[in-house]
């Protein structure tokens, strides 16, 4: 395995090194109140990546304040766009001529930067895209992407730790996924905008963000043609995207009240325990499974969490384990007792989602549990510990 980042040995085993900035969790306090959600990391990500497609100023609202977005920035500048980033604001002026080379740091931080691949091979019909990293959550391929793109006339080859692709026209095809890949969809989506002809994805990603790319494209469609200005307004996440979570809350005991713009979720007693199986949207989606499993780690009863996206996402239940839940793991399955309290302990993310399922864990553990590596957190949650400060947890950012 690879290393991906420096807190991790060559072996996969993590390195236990205290970090300087840390959040200490302290468990007891009961969490009751209203925080606001904010934009989705996976939709901004890709709404910058689309604005590549058009020439001119794209404004994008709503956005996360999370480490990845100036990251992904980064990546836009590399490839000849201005980028300001002005609170929740994300203003990109895409020039009449890009780079195709993203190949500087900033790529290989974060996954997400892959999704210029589409956008370069709809504008340039050449991208060299060095091989994004982000977290270790188990391996993730470009196949489905580059078929995709070969399918619509590029060639498509990885040459030195890039993906890179030529072609001297691009063209409308019928391309049929093996796997509903979201980053795939997303890339062929932005490639077929400017290709000739009719393009047809069958076994598409139908996760939210597919949703908020499409009519971002559908809105740069008309515009293409001459220097454009797309306007976006990022809504906050509709309640209905989340009904495969929230009906398995309900059936850990949790009332469930969903509004227009909001959902209020009251747990009275201790939960009981659930299965979960991550699957596609609109499945239960694997980025909730450490939650799922923080959960199970205290619910009453025996839960079986099965993971069917990514192999290497369990890595986190020995930091789990470290706290007390009786857990263990096998392949694609994670089997817990939950016990009635989890005590605090010194625990390490490994990647954004793990880090804060380990974080509501330490809400609902006995002591002060120490959260390290939170940049893990930082990329992807916005206001995370003021926001559970505001529900009474009892959360501080130290060093
Ligand atoms: C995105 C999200 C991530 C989320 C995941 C699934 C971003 C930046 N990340 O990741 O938070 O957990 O969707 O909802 O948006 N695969 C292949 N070949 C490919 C592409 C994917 O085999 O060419 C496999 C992967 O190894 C994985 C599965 O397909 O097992 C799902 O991957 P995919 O949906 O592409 O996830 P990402 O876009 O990487």
């Amino acid at each position: 395995m690879g290393r991906r980042d420096g807190g991790r040995c060559r072996a996969g085993e993590p390195v236990r090194v205290p970090t300087v900035e840390r959040f200490l969790v302290t468990g007891g306090a009961r969490l009751a109140g209203t925080v606001e959600v904010a934009g989705a990391k996976n939709s901004v990500l890709k709404l910058m990546a689309a604005a590549l497609l058009a020439e001119g100023t794209t404004t994008i609202s709503n956005c996360p304040e999370i480490l990845d977005v100036p990251l992904m920035a980064d990546v836009l500048r590399g490839l000849g766009a201005e980028v300001v980033i002005e609170g929740d604001t994300v203003v990109i002026t895409t020039p009449a001529e890009l780079s195709h080379h993203a190949d500087f740091p900033a790529v290989g931080r974060l996954r997400a930067s892959v999704c210029v691949l589409g956008p370069l091979m709809g504008r340039c019909r050449r991208a060299e895209v060095a091989l994004p990293g982000g977290d270790a959550i188990g391996s993730r391929p470009l196949d489905m992407h580059q078929s995709g793109l070969r399918a619509m006339g590029a060639t498509m080859n990885i040459e030195h730790g890039k993906v890179v692709g030529r072609a001297s026209s691009l063209h409308g095809a019928s391309i049929g996924l093996d796997f509903p890949s979201v980053g795939a969809t997303e890339n062929i989506l932005m490639a077929a905008v400017l290709a000739d002809g009719t393009t047809i994805i069958d076994n598409a990603a139908r996760e939210p963000e597919i949703i908020d790319l499409a009519q971002l494209l559908a809105q740069m469609g008309a515009r293409i043609d001459g220097v454009g200005t797309a306007t976006i307004t990022i809504e906050g996440v509709d309640p209905v995207f989340m009904t495969a979570p929230l009906e398995r809350l309900s059936r850990a005991g949790a009332q469930i009240d969903t509004e227009q713009d909001a959902v209020t979720v009251t747990m009275a007693e201790r939960p009981r325990a659930v299965d979960f199986i991550t699957m596609p949207y609109p499945g239960f989606p694997t980025d909730l499974q450490p939650m799922a499993l923080a959960l199970a780690a205290v619910a009453d009863g025996h839960s079986l969490i099965t993971e069917n996206v990514f192999e290497a996402r369990f890595r986190f239940v020995d930091e789990l384990i470290r706290m007390g839940a009786d857990a263990r793991t096998d392949g694609h399955h994670a089997s817990l007792r939950g016990r009635e309290q989890l005590s605090s302990a010194p625990v390490w993310s490994t990647d954004i989602r793990a880090g804060a399922g380990l974080v509501l864990a330490g809400l609902a553990a006995e002591g002060v549990t120490e959260v390290h590596e939170v940049m893990h957190i930082d990329r992807g949650y916005p206001h995370f510990v003021e926001d559970l400060q505001k529900l009474g947890g009892q959360i501080e950012r130290v060093g």
